[in-house]
């Protein structure tokens, strides 16, 4: 559920008017509800109150300071991948010692800033990883936490381009490898083992494969504690599901409670503290996309409604072939008859596509339109794509807002930008 709802014919992020909005900082923007975000969290809290388990927001679905803010005020960790995202999660309020840091190509540089930091753990993805972690730990004269992140060779039946826990995927260690990684990484001064990680996918619509995942990580627990390791700490990674809005994808999916149920049955008895990294089903439905039509076009075959909004500012349309539910800021009345509209962004590319032969009311141009579930994987994959500056980030709480990004302009956009100096000089010779 999400705090996104109309009001006498109008759409309201929580108390505020939408349009209001949009007449204040312009179009197009994200806007996101507070409510929404401490709701989701707070699911995650309550489901898994009777375990032992920290909830580490991961950063990359969302990483406005605002938002980590929001949810490290309610006791959130941070599951971070970059310096950016460290830096952002301390920002907002993110204790170190509830950071994690997790990502497959890590950095000389990110790895001693995460150590510098004093992060609780890095999630090691390789062998020369941990051995580039044990150099850098050891010259800092520490011991690095790690844990090590295992693939389980499970499918997740999700996107294929979201799909992280296969055998063929890029991520984690082979959980046949695990033995062998442990005893050596046990070996090295400058590591100090402390958990298991796995994370198999994103989207994830069905619980089976967290079930077949955590069954085999509580298999490699019992072997590796056989083997005499002591594993303090087990991340399960992200992955929840949410409903976009579309047929496909039923709109009773699994809940943080299901999916605590299935945690509780595969690994509760180990008695071991847990981590969760859940992003999308945190930020996803707490935040829309507001634009602006700007022409209404009738094609040949199709009425095309051209926004403001492009593929730059919402990548997933394009980039996953992703439904996202569109729906006027201003409600049509009762009874007002619908017709095939294509949703379309002003980039010239067939792919700046929003929504195809969507059922909508009939439209004017200067109308809003609202993109929802765009709080997740939105603003954080945006680019400036046809020199597009980054479009602003609103957070509502109750009933007033705040501008958490501003709009760009162009000057900052092409500030970082320099024409070489011999481009004035004659050439030589
Ligand atoms: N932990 C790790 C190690 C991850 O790789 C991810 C997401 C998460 C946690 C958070 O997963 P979530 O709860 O958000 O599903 N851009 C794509 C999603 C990419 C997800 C990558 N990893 C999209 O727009 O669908």
């Amino acid at each position: 559920m999400d705090h996104f709802q109309y009001r006498e014919g109008r759409l309201h992020a929580e108390d505020v008017d939408i349009e209001y909005i949009a007449e204040s900082v312009g179009t197009p923007f994200y806007c996101y509800s507070t409510a929404t975000l401490e709701r989701h969290f707070k699911a995650y809290v309550d489901a898994f109150a009777s375990l032992d388990a920290t909830i580490c927001y991961a950063v990359k679905a969302n990483s406005n300071i605002a938002v980590i803010s929001t949810l490290s005020r309610l006791g959130a960790g941070a599951d971070v991948v970059s310096c950016g995202e460290l830096t952002r999660a301390l920002r907002g309020g993110v204790p170190a010692n509830k950071i994690v840091f997790s990502g497959v190509g890590k950095s000389r540089e990110e790895i001693a800033a995460a150590l510098e930091a004093g992060v609780l753990q890095i999630n090691v993805e390789s062998e020369p990883e941990l051995e580039l972690i044990n150099d850098i730990a050891v010259s800092q004269n520490k011991r690095a936490p790690i844990a090590i992140r295992i693939n389980p060779d499970v499918d997740a039946k999700t996107h294929e381009k979201i799909t992280t826990g296969l055998s063929e995927n890029k991520f984690g260690i082979e959980w046949t490898q695990a033995h062998a990684v442990f005893a050596k990484a046990a070996s090295l001064p400058g590591i100090e083992v402390v958990g298991i990680a796995v994370h198999i996918g994103s989207q994830l619509t069905d619980l089976e494969p967290y079930r077949h995942a955590y069954t085999r990580l509580r298999d490699l627990v019992a072997m590796l504690c056989a083997d005499g390791h002591k594993i303090a700490r087990l991340d399960l990674g992200g992955g929840l599901g949410i409903p976009y809005g579309d047929g496909e994808i039923p709109a009773d999916l699994p809940t943080p409670r299901d999916y605590a149920d299935v945690v509780q049955s595969a690994v509760g008895d180990l008695q071991i503290p847990l981590i969760f990294e859940p992003g999308r089903s945190i930020a996803g439905n707490a935040g829309i996309l507001v634009t602006r039509i700007l022409y209404i076009k009738e094609g040949a075959t199709r009425t095309f409604a051209v926004v403001d909004a492009a593929m730059n500012d919402l990548l997933r349309p394009t980039l996953y072939n992703a439904y996202h539910d569109i729906v006027p800021v201003k409600q049509a009345s009762p009874g007002a008859a619908l017709k095939e509209i294509d949703v379309v962004g002003p980039i010239c590319e067939t792919g700046d596509t929003f929504g195809v032969q969507r059922q909508l009311p009939s439209f004017a141009a200067g109308d809003l339109l609202a993109i929802r579930t765009a709080g997740a994987y939105g603003a954080v994959m945006a680019s400036t794509y046809n020199s597009r500056p980054l479009v602003p980030e609103v957070l509502v709480n109750k009933s007033s807002f705040d501008v958490i990004r501003k709009r760009w302009d162009v000057d900052q956009m092409i500030g970082l930008e320099a024409i070489p100096d011999w481009f004035d000089k004659p050439s030589e010779g």
